[in-house]
């Protein structure tokens, strides 16, 4: 089958097709696996955020599409996703870190690929707290951070997101075992249309692991499995479910 064009605003896509495939294609994996910890044969997904369908575009591979649902704060992104792959939209409005517009409750399936990675400390608590209520009873939320292997790679020089300062400001915060936060400088290349479209509070963050494991218990969740790097070789991958 022919593959969707990508939309030139896609963000995600930095130049090597085969990439950005590997990138969807791993996180439909992740999505695999916590349909096999949930286990019901029919599944309603949630992924948020989707941007433009890098992730997607595999998910209907995985999924029945009518029972995908897919939002974003960026409403070209969520619209292109919903009409080139055929599942359902959400927009994002403002109080845009609580979902309102995405019934509660109801997924069996949450997909959160890269949006705590790109937040303060704030934020993320906001998001992964409205987030996580949008699971059904015995659904299972997957969601990426900046951790482990980021502050692995951060620490080596391999990561090229940040300026100098803000570098030594996540590392000193990762030391101490607290939340980093830093903005996307003007001239960063990475991720330009987006931080134009959305403005300063996206930037980049890195976590430790144990503040997941401090939110994910306040929230009344429970880590069922934990992946340091497993997603494109840079980012933690969690699978959540309720307590
Ligand atoms: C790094 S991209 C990841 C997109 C997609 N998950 C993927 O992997 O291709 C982050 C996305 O988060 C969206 N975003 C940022 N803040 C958001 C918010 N508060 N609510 C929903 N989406 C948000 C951006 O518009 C962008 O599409």
């Amino acid at each position: 089958m022919q593959s969707a064009e990508i939309h030139p605003d896609d963000d995600m896509y930095t130049g090597s097709l085969e990439h950005y495939e590997k990138c969807g294609n791993q996180f439909a994996g992740f999505a695999e696996q916590a349909a096999g910890l949930v286990g019901r044969s029919t599944r309603r997904v949630l992924e948020l955020p989707c941007g433009y369908g890098r992730v997607t575009r595999q998910l209907v591979k995985h999924f029945d599409p009518s029972r995908i649902e897919v939002a974003d704060i960026m409403i070209p992104a969520v619209d292109y996703t919903t009409r080139t792959f055929g599942v359902t939209g959400h927009y994002v409005a403002d109080p845009v870190n609580e979902f309102r517009t995405i019934p509660a409750g109801e997924f069996d399936i949450g997909l959160m690929g890269s949006l705590l990675t790109h937040l303060s400390e704030s934020n993320a608590r906001t998001v992964l707290e409205n987030f996580l209520a949008k699971l059904s009873a015995d659904g299972v939320a997957v969601v990426t951070t900046h951790g482990v292997r980021a502050h692995e790679m951060l620490s080596s020089g391999g990561w090229f997101e940040v300026a100098p300062g803000d570098k030594t400001a996540l590392l000193t915060a990762y030391s101490m075992g607290s939340y980093g936060f830093a903005n996307y400088t003007p001239d960063q290349p990475f991720e330009k249309k987006t931080v134009d479209y959305i403005g300063r509070s996206y930037g980049v963050s890195l976590i430790p692991h144990a503040w997941m494991v401090e939110q994910a218990d306040e929230l009344g969740y429970r880590i069922l499995k934990f992946s340091p790097g497993a997603w494109d070789n840079h980012q933690d991958v969690f699978w959540l479910a309720h307590r």
